[in-house]
């Protein structure tokens, strides 16, 4: 059996040009489209909380491809699951942040009340590339007073170093890295 690395290496395909010259886009549906590879990915993102104790509260899935991971971690753990969408996108009172992309700028949101102040709060997305995204939606979380226990991705690009960004703010995990 392969490595769970390898596993997502070998299925998430390279997209030159994409969404802009010079981009190489990271496109995971080939790995979801994969039945045990999904399964497996879903597993691996689980298991450092699958028995923690005090237990996961919420999983906090960053729009758009990372609602596809956190929402069935947040089933496996019994969690609920919290979404940070885009800028108009919640019905609701928000906080939100803007943050600076490689061209433009980012805002997201999310729900103040999606989260009790103390609960324990996993953060999931697909890919760290600069850190941006991770940064943005650590300070959302925290601006409503809960505690955030990690943040795991599937893949982190490691030439644009998210990682010295986000590992100060919170514990970072990647089932891949390249
Ligand atoms: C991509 C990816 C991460 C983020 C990583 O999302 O899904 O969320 O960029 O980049 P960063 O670490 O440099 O911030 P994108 O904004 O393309 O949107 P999508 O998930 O809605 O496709
Ligand atoms: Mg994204």
């Amino acid at each position: 059996v392969r490595g769970i690395d390898e596993l997502i290496n070998g299925l998430v395909r390279d997209v030159p040009d994409y969404p802009k010259p010079g981009i190489v886009f990271k496109d995971i549906t080939p790995l979801l489209a994969d039945a045990s590879a999904f399964a497996r990915t879903i597993d691996a993102l689980c298991a450092p909380w699958i028995d923690a104790d005090p237990r996961v509260d919420k999983v906090v899935g960053i729009e758009a491809r990372g609602f596809i991971l956190a929402a069935p971690v947040a089933l496996a753990l019994g969690a609920g699951f919290v979404p940070v969408r885009k800028q108009g996108k919640l019905p609701g009172l928000t906080h939100s942040q803007t943050y600076a992309l490689e061209y433009g700028q980012e805002t997201l949101e999310i729900h103040q009340d999606a989260i009790a102040a103390g609960e324990r709060v996993l953060v999931i997305d697909d890919v760290l590339a600069t850190g941006g995204t991770v940064e943005a939606t650590v300070g959302l979380i925290r601006a409503g007073g809960a505690e955030i226990v990690g943040v795991s991705v599937l893949l982190e690009l490691g030439f644009l170093r998210g990682r010295e960004r986000v590992a100060e703010l919170a514990a970072l995990r990647s089932l891949a890295q390249i």
